[in-house]
């Protein structure tokens, strides 16, 4: 800047120097010139030859500091509106980071917590400073910390991801954030991530709530049926041990009939048990045919007061899936109460696992009454039943535990031919 003003500065006076030198040169000519013809003239010019000078340097410095002066100014107008425009910029910012609804934590490359929004000091219950002394490896709840680590690495790829994890507040509280990572880019250059999150807590409390009230009612329909079915190998029970106090003698066959309906008994009132039970959700890998004979075991019950029956085609191969077992089974009790209910007499319900592309695909197939397409655009909407008695919450919750299985539930039917229930779940290997 300074050696431009100097240059700018040199080339006015060097102008100067040559204009006067020029006009030096000329009007001692021209002085020559007319004191040798016309003496008057020669008079007249010396008088005035100053004043020309200075008319002639005046107009072409007059142009010269004009057209410098008009570019710097243009120059710092440009400056001025670029810092304004800037200033606005970092004020949208601002404004987009400080009133976020949502908490924005601003991370640095290496993992450094470098701001963070109100939203987000509330959600923590520290100050930006104090969360900014740990990285995000302090806050996220151990089990959670390899998967933001995964995430974050590939925002630093240029990758944005959407996910849920759980981070620990200074009430050593849980909180589950959804969260979105994003890549801060400056000059074409990652220089950090973005990670903006919703405390959703209370929401999924409510919706867990929801799940586990329906989970109940179902189980409280279950109950006479599941009574009934206990009741049967209990007649028989009952019928051998009269025998027995009769005829004073144990037959060995009798007694192993009589095991195998206690351990009938023991079974199903074990699976209501498990099932009954209020448990924390938490996702392991289960064996999806294990899992199923669970749910017919149970569902057997409802079958049989119908006169309908229920086919398992399992695989022999052993497939895992990364599930709550707990809400899984509610998911397949809810379909397959659906299909019972859909034949009320007579039926034959058959289930079936089977993989692809990478995926646990089970088709429960009922010859019920099934939907119109109407019918099907409905199905999952909360309260939507076309039963008497029915709640129509059935399926709007298990829509939403397959969505948290990060599955998909699909339904296929014709009115009066059947209907079939397509749950697509990824395949999770033991060893992974
Ligand atoms: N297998 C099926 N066959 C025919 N209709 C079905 C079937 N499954 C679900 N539906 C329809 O979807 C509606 C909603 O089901 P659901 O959410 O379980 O509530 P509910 O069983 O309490 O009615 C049912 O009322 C019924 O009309
Ligand atoms: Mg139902």
């Amino acid at each position: 800047m300074v050696e431009q003003a100097r240059k700018i500065a040199a080339k006015i006076s060097i102008s100067y120097i040559i204009i006067g030198a020029i006009w030096i040169i000329f009007s001692d000519q021209l002085s020559h010139k007319l004191a040798e013809g016309d003496f008057e003239a020669y008079i007249f010019f010396q008088q005035y030859k100053g004043w020309f000078f200075v008319l002639i340097t005046g107009i072409v410095l007059y142009g010269l500091v004009y057209n410098r002066a008009r570019d710097l100014f243009q120059t710092q107008n440009k400056l001025v509106n670029k810092e304004y425009e800037l200033q606005a910029s970092n004020e949208h910012y601002q404004s987009l980071f400080k009133h976020n609804p949502d908490a924005v934590f601003e991370i640095s490359k290496e993992g450094a917590i470098r701001a963070v929004n109100p939203e987000g000091e509330q959600i923590m219950g520290y100050s930006c400073a104090e969360i900014g002394q740990g990285g995000m490896s302090k806050w996220v709840v151990p089990e959670d910390v390899e998967r933001v680590k995964f995430y974050f690495s590939e925002a630093l790829k240029g990758k944005p991801s959407k996910f849920e994890f759980q981070v620990l507040n200074r009430e050593e509280e849980r909180r589950i954030l959804r969260s979105s990572l994003l890549p801060i880019i400056v000059h074409n250059e990652i220089s950090g991530v973005f990670m903006i999150g919703r405390d959703i807590t209370n929401f999924r409390r409510d919706e867990e709530r929801m799940i586990e009230s329906e989970k109940m009612s179902v189980i409280g329909q279950m109950a006479a049926a599941v009574a009934h079915e206990i009741r049967n190998p209990l007649t028989s029970l009952k019928g051998f041990v009269q025998l027995i106090q009769v005829t004073k003698e144990v037959n060995h066959d009798h007694l192993d009939i009589m095991m195998s309906e206690i351990n009938r008994i023991n079974l199903i009132s074990s699976e209501m048990l498990i099932l009954g039970k209020k448990q924390h959700v938490s996702f392991q890998k289960e064996e999806i045919n294990e899992l199923l004979k669970q749910v017919v075991v149970l569902m057997i019950a409802e079958a049989n007061l119908h006169d309908i029956s229920i086919e398992l085609e399992h695989s022999d191969e052993k497939m895992y899936v990364l599930c709550d077992a707990n809400q899984l089974k509610q998911v397949f009790i809810n379909i397959i109460k659906n299909s019972v209910e859909a034949m009320s007499q007579h039926g034959k319900i058959q289930l079936s696992i089977t993989k692809k592309d990478g995926n646990v695909i089970v088709t429960c197939k009922d010859d019920g009454v099934g939907m119109s397409k109407e019918r099907i655009k409905q199905i999952g909407t909360p309260f939507y039943s076309t039963k008497e008695a029915g709640t129509g919450l059935g399926l709007a919750v298990c829509y939403k535990i397959i969505e948290r299985h990060q599955g998909s539930i699909v339904f296929e039917s014709e009115v009066e031919k059947g209907t079939t229930v397509t749950v697509t779940l990824k395949e999770a290997h033991l060893s992974s």
